[in-house]
């Protein structure tokens, strides 16, 4: 097949691994230095009509969305529109994500657990509700944020700053929208499915670790390195299916917007059971770097089946093996990261990859440009050799001032030491 990806981070580096890796012509926009050693890259703007426009020029069999961005600006429909089969959802399915007001709603409307919550329009009354309200509680941005639109304050104070924030750095104020939610407490884990609109399949549970600072202490990043898999029980999982993933699906198709491609589900285990924090309409970011290399079948022809309405679950199989990825994210990250610092790459054995999220290639010298940079990833039979293959690979990657943070895993007891 040729497959376009669109995107330029670590998870799409990801994915151009993972269909390179089946023998597939790979070609990408606006792709990264990483990306470039697996895809040709293509120079085009970045709009919907353009990037489709794109895909029928190269003649691609297959056109798969990264980021959310690019689903809420309509790519999958401006590529259906030409008859080029796209994977994600539409954009008014990738609202589930992009509308994060509406996704509630959604859920409250199909019986998805979820925390309490209450959605406001206007700084007043979002104000006003926290005068009822215990803490911690969580303030999310509505709109998308790149992962950074969510506050778990810890005081009244703090949640009215956030709310105030929310509401000033709107572009369009009369758009702005705040979601006001109870705190839940538990593990959380990111659980992914790929789908076609009724069939899905699971990938490996995996979990996110998204503040910046270790002990989940600091401001909110896009994530900062996962472990993979998540102990998840048997229960728990038939949950996940069962009350979670399959009345959101049927819930998308009675409202007339199937939702085709994946579905990230970010949940937390509460006492009470698995609740959904949010949904993603794409794969997560860093979860893609760890959920991918343990991907054994043919990920551009499952996209394919999805698009086509035929995904078969039973021909997804992911090794047994575990994986984790570490995160070095540029100083200054997640406020304004320091763009230009050079970054010199140590070499990798099998089962070790270096995804590239937020680099640049100047005169032949490779540099930081954005927060996330690198996300290291390796593979390995137990996840405490794999957090122990990652770090040591991360330990000698030379990038003055990098960010990362040393108890990966550390939630759900794992180290990083090799086991024997
Ligand atoms: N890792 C969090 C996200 O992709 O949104």
């Amino acid at each position: 097949m040729r497959v376009l990806v669109i995107g330029g981070g670590g998870r799409e580096h990801a994915i151009v691994h993972a269909c390179a890796r089946q023998g597939h012509a790979v070609l990408c926009t606006p792709g990264n230095p990483g990306i470039a050693e697996l895809a040709r890259i293509l120079d085009s703007a970045q709009d919907a009509d353009a990037l489709a426009e794109l895909a029928v020029r190269e003649a691609v069999d297959l056109v798969v969305v990264g980021p959310e961005a690019y689903l809420a600006a309509g790519v999958v429909d401006a590529c259906t529109a030409r008859g080029v089969p796209a994977f994600g959802p539409t954009q008014a399915a990738s609202r589930l994500e992009g509308d994060k007001g509406w996704s509630k709603a959604f859920m409250l409307r199909h019986g998805v657990p979820t925390a309490q919550h209450v959605t406001f329009n206007d700084l007043e009354g979002a104000l006003a509700h926290l005068d009822s309200q215990f803490t911690p509680i969580v303030i999310k941005d509505a709109t998308l944020r790149a992962g950074k639109g969510v506050t778990i304050a810890g005081s009244l104070t703090e949640a009215a700053a956030a709310l105030r924030d929310i509401f000033s750095v709107a572009d369009n104020k009369s758009a702005a929208c705040a979601v006001v939610e109870d705190f839940m407490t538990g593990q959380e884990v990111s659980v992914l499915a790929l789908t076609d609109g009724s069939a899905f399949a699971l990938t490996p549970p995996s979990q996110d670790h998204k503040t910046i600072y270790a002990g989940d202490t600091g401001p909110m990043t896009g994530g900062m390195g996962v472990v993979c898999p998540f102990p998840l029980s048997e229960s728990d999982l038939t949950y996940i299916r069962e009350r979670i993933i399959a009345p959101t699906l049927a819930g998308m198709r009675a409202e007339g917007m199937p939702f085709q491609g994946v579905l990230y589900a970010g949940l937390m285990l509460t006492p009470d059971g698995p609740k959904v924090v949010e949904f993603n309409a794409r794969f997560g970011d860093p979860e893609a770097e760890a959920v991918l290399p343990l991907l054994q079948s043919d990920l551009a022809q499952h996209c394919l089946d999805a698009v086509r309405g035929e995904l078969d679950p039973q021909t997804v199989e992911f090794s047994d093996e575990a994986s984790a990825v570490i995160v070095l994210a540029a100083p200054g990250y997640p406020g304004d990261p320091v763009r230009g610092v050079p970054v010199g790459l140590p070499s990798t054995a099998e089962n070790e990859i270096i995804y590239h999220a937020g680099t640049r290639e100047v005169g032949g010298e490779l540099q930081s440009s954005g927060g996330r940079v690198l996300a290291i990833t390796a593979v390995a039979p137990t996840l405490n050799t794999a957090l122990a293959r990652a770090y040591a690979l991360a330990d000698r990657v030379d990038f003055a001032g990098a960010q990362l943070r040393r108890d990966i895993g550390g939630r759900i007891g794992a180290r990083a030491v090799e086991d024997v």
